[in-house]
């Protein structure tokens, strides 16, 4: 018999299940640490990942600057997102200065490193620019000029794009969300462009976008759909609608920004086939699973780093399970390192809601990533 190189035999260890490369202490409690040699090559459809950029980004953790970061990323994803420097704040922070050195830098640096890019965001209320919020002129046209000169900036260069991200309320009226409105109608967060717009400012972001980069998958994104309830039913009407008008719509992009406890594997699983029955592609663009969304678990254990393997597992598969190979738009995670992770500002609780520790150490979780890719 052979004797196999170093390297392989570890990876062919770590393909296997369960390879323990000892433990971390992110809990102050022994925890697995495995050692998956990369979800990208386990993965049939795009691992994505989210990554702060940006040297003038909020939290001043850029990948730029952090080599250990960028190991990762090339090593299990093909895909990143641009955690907030592709959003109107930063692109277009003063009307016509578009400010796009910083992201082109993030996407070569993907490119020359053979990962995609999925761009975020073209038409949201949030993280826009005070000038464009109380802009005074004609709406569509300010609308175009942006979603036209970003679209047509990275065109070539980026393989999908969320369009219009979040256009609804979290509410139940009659089995539907409303969309969001004024702030008053919207619990504080209204949506300027439907203020000045209507529901027409998302049609019209589709054509723009379209007209600007027709090579881009294009995706309406949004948070809170997974539960197959009131909202969902209002993104699957409005995508009935812009079926029916011939409208340029890829996908649905599901953020799932989730809970340990929230929602079941089978909301979610029949909320992705609700999509798929539309013809449309499912692409989870933001998942992360909250284990103290309450404030009641303060520590992570290692009995909570099992559950979140389990809960990780049990996701992909009711994405593997219900979505075809010919609408997977792929799985992407909203961060890597659980030190950069948005949602303890969120919450404002300690939370773990990441496949790597604030080390970048693998956790229990990526196990659960990898046996379903398996
Ligand atoms: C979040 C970023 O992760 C934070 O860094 C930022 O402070 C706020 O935005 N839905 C989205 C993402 O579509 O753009 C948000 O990202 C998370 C919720």
């Amino acid at each position: 018999m052979r004797v196999l190189p170093l390297a392989l035999l570890s990876t062919a260890i770590s393909i296997g299940l369960s390879a323990c490369g000892g433990s971390s202490s992110d809990s102050g409690e022994p925890i697995e640490v495995p050692q998956v040699e990369s979800l990208k090559a386990l993965s049939t459809t795009y691992m994505g990942a989210a990554v702060p950029a940006g040297y003038e980004d909020q939290f001043s953790n850029g990948i730029e600057t952090r080599p250990e970061l960028q190991d990762v990323v090339i090593q299990h994803f093909d895909q990143i997102t641009a955690e907030n420097i592709m959003k109107s704040a930063y692109i277009q922070p003063r009307q016509g200065d578009f400010t796009f050195q910083d992201a082109d830098n993030l996407v070569d640096w993907a490119l020359d490193n053979n990962i995609t890019v999925h761009a975020h965001a073209l038409v949201w209320h949030s993280q826009m620019p005070s000038w464009m919020e109380n802009y005074q002129g004609d709406w569509l046209t300010m609308m175009d000029t942006h979603v036209s000169t970003v679209a047509d900036h990275f065109k070539g260069r980026v393989v999908s794009w969320d369009v219009v991200n979040e256009a609804f309320n979290d509410n139940n009226d009659n089995g539907y969300a409303t969309y969001r409105d004024t702030d008053a109608n919207s619990g504080g967060h209204g949506s300027p462009w439907y203020q000045n717009l209507g529901k027409d400012y998302i049609p019209e972001a589709f054509k723009m976008a379209h007209a600007a980069d027709s090579g881009a998958e294009l995706y309406y994104n949004d948070y809170n759909i997974e539960d197959d309830g009131a909202k969902l039913a209002s993104v699957l009407r409005m995508a009935d609608e812009l079926l029916a008008d011939d409208i340029p719509i890829d996908g649905i992009g599901f953020q799932m920004h989730v809970s340990y406890d929230w929602p079941s594997a089978q909301a979610i699983g029949t909320s992705f086939a609700k999509v798929v029955a539309k013809g449309l592609k499912v692409k989870v663009t933001e998942l992360d699973i909250k284990m103290n969304p309450n404030g009641d678990r303060n520590t992570f254990t290692a009995a909570m780093a099992e559950e979140q393997k389990l809960r990780y597992q049990e996701i992909i598969k009711a994405y593997y399970d219900n979505v075809p190979a010919n609408l997977r738009g792929g799985i992407t995670v909203w961060g890597v390192s659980d030190a950069d992770s948005w949602i303890p500002h969120f919450t404002g609780h300690n939370d773990w809601p990441l496949l790597f520790n604030s080390s970048l150490e693998q956790k229990p979780a990526i196990e659960g990533v990898a046996n379903e890719l398996k």
